[in-house]
């Protein structure tokens, strides 16, 4: 684990694509009282992944049922086109994936000039020096740690030197951004994550399949997290 001057805050972002797609106001409002920091919503369009999720309206029917975070995983070819749309449904970050553009820095500068939060997504075959050129643009980076498309796939462990090494650019450079991971994350494979240098954990599948419920669920990942961001895992 890179030593940080402090750490960073872990933060628990649920992906609500194992949720029941019927009532999803009704589903962000248990996320918000079983103690989420933020809600992720995996937008898909078919072309960059073979699923086809959320669209805009959909996120801006959800939005008033919580005051969370909602941030925008665009899983889609051409984000250029409808990030403004994601944007305006209310989510305040959106992830834009290094592989879907090829005017990166510009679709960032949009992103901000839309008034929200800046990220990045990687593949897991996207080396890290594809974002390097614009860590100035970033609040976070997030590290795929399946390749994206579906829930419930396994964890890839080869993912955590990357996040090592991301983790040490970032300190080296003295920047403030987060990094998060995304895919296969639950109780067995978080600490591995966060001790790589991991603070925001994205969990579909380990959260909606605890038999003690989504509060459970959150504070135990929570604790695993902490406790291997401390060096007590
Ligand atoms: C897949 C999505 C993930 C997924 C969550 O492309 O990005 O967020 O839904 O993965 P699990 O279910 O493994 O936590």
């Amino acid at each position: 684990m890179p030593t940080d001057a402090a750490p960073r805050p872990i933060l628990i972002a649920p992906s609500v694509l194992p949720a029941d797609f019927s009532k999803l106001g009704e589903e962000c409002q248990a996320l918000e009282e079983a103690g989420v920091d933020r809600i992720q919503w995996d937008v898909m369009d078919g072309q960059f992944v073979p699923n086809l999720t959320f669209g805009p309206d959909v996120i801006a029917a959800c939005r008033p049922h919580v005051d969370l975070l909602f941030e925008a995983h665009l899983m889609v070819n051409t984000p250029e086109v409808l990030l403004e749309r994601y944007v305006e449904a209310g989510c305040g970050l959106i992830i834009i994936h290094a592989e879907s553009t090829i005017h990166l820095h510009r679709c960032l500068g949009q992103v901000r000039d839309a008034g929200a939060r800046a990220a990045v997504a990687l593949n897991p075959s996207t080396p890290i020096e594809q974002v390097e050129n614009v860590l100035d643009l970033l609040d976070m980076v997030l590290i795929m740690t399946i390749n994206p498309g579906f829930g419930g796939q396994p964890y890839l462990p080869s993912m955590e030197p990357k996040l090592t090494a991301l983790r040490r650019v970032i300190l080296e450079r003295g920047l403030d951004i987060d990094i998060e991971v995304d895919g296969g994350i639950g109780p067995t494979t978080i600490s591995g994550a966060t001790a790589a240098g991991a603070n925001v954990l994205v969990a579909g599948s380990a959260l909606y399949r605890d038999p003690q419920g989504l509060g459970h669920a959150v504070a135990d990942l929570r604790a695993r997290a902490e406790a291997a961001q401390a060096g007590q895992s």
